[in-house]
């Protein structure tokens, strides 16, 4: 797959994740095959004021080639100007974010609701980052308050620049509610000719597929590689065999250069819980994840994971 003049290595891509997507997920994430991954969202405004927790969303691993950043605002000089200053590849806009604080200040999926504005976002960071090789993608959903929705949406995004779009089939209303719909995204790719990626509840081959078969061009996954970055690999029928033990501990590895001790175990705590899943035994990790303070309890939290 390719994304404006950047190619991918695969056509499964790791969603923006708050809290979640850490350099140390996303290298998980690209060893077992993901084709591209994205930081979560990083505040435009946040990069402008060099906002130290903003910075530390920044770090990236050297596997992450081609790597992504996404940036939310609604700002378009800032956002332009910010997305020019960037050491990554690909940029995408969040134009989907559902949460009230981020809509309240015409953030995320607001942006649907004025496509005039979102146009002129997209305009002048395409301009900044077609002019250094890179390439600038944008993420939405079906629709935000009805205003338009996500084909005829698509067209502006298309018409403004961007190299390729993320379809989340669900409303700004549904949130993370209900089944996304794949109908709407199968119109997106019907609507516009840049590289659609279908997003919303993709778990399995057959999801994949289908996705494939819609004339999509890639997949996004989200809450089905928490726990399971194996998913990358899996979701194309490439089996792999992992110790999830194993996949927790390598995971704080890779946090530990770049974060205090504190971050770190804080950030694990939920990393943790969803590597030991709902399988019998995960009830002592999570009690002992919780109430980790420490390396040393974290891994001694880390050792319950059941095989
Ligand atoms: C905890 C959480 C954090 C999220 N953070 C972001 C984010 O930073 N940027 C974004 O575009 N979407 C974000 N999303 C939405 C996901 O990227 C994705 O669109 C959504 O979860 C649907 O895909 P899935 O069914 O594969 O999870 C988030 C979703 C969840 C559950």
């Amino acid at each position: 797959m390719r994304i404006g003049n950047i190619t991918l290595s695969s056509n499964v891509i790791l969603a923006p994740l708050a809290g979640y997507t850490d350099v140390g997920f996303r290298h998980l994430a690209k060893v077992y095959g993901a084709g591209l991954t994205y930081t979560e969202m990083v505040s435009a405004k946040g990069l402008m004021y060099e906002n130290e927790n903003t910075q530390a969303l920044l770090v990236t691993s050297p596997l992450e080639r081609p790597s992504g950043v996404q940036l939310f605002g609604s700002d378009a000089d800032i956002i332009s100007e910010q997305a020019g200053k960037l050491d990554f590849d690909i940029v995408d806009i969040n134009m989907g974010c559902p949460v009230p604080k981020i809509v309240k200040n015409g953030d995320g999926s607001a942006l649907m609701r004025d496509p005039d504005l979102a146009y002129r976002i997209v305009k002048a960071t395409a301009q900044v980052l077609h002019a250094q090789g890179k390439a600038l993608t944008v993420k939405f959903r079906k629709s935000c308050d009805g205003v338009i929705e996500a084909d005829e949406f698509a067209k502006v995004i298309e018409s403004a620049g961007a190299d390729a779009i993320t379809v989340h089939g669900r409303t700004r209303e549904e949130m993370y509610r209900g089944k996304a719909d794949r109908q709407i995204i199968a119109r997106t790719v019907k609507a516009v000719s840049i590289p659609v990626i279908a997003n919303g509840d993709i778990l399995t081959q057959a999801d994949y597929l289908e996705c494939m078969d819609m004339g999509c061009s890639g997949v996004m996954i989200g809450r089905g590689a928490l726990g399971n970055p194996e998913i990358f690999s899996t979701i194309r029928g490439i089996e792999v065999e992992t110790s999830k033990r194993d996949l927790a501990l390598e995971h704080v590895q890779l946090l530990r250069p770049h974060f205090s001790e504190r971050y770190v175990v804080n950030a694990m705590k939920k990393h943790v819980c969803y590597y030991a899943g709902g399988r019998r035994g995960s009830r002592a990790v999570k009690e002992a994840v919780f109430g980790a303070t420490n390396y040393d309890s974290l891994y001694e939290a880390i050792m319950l994971i059941p095989d």
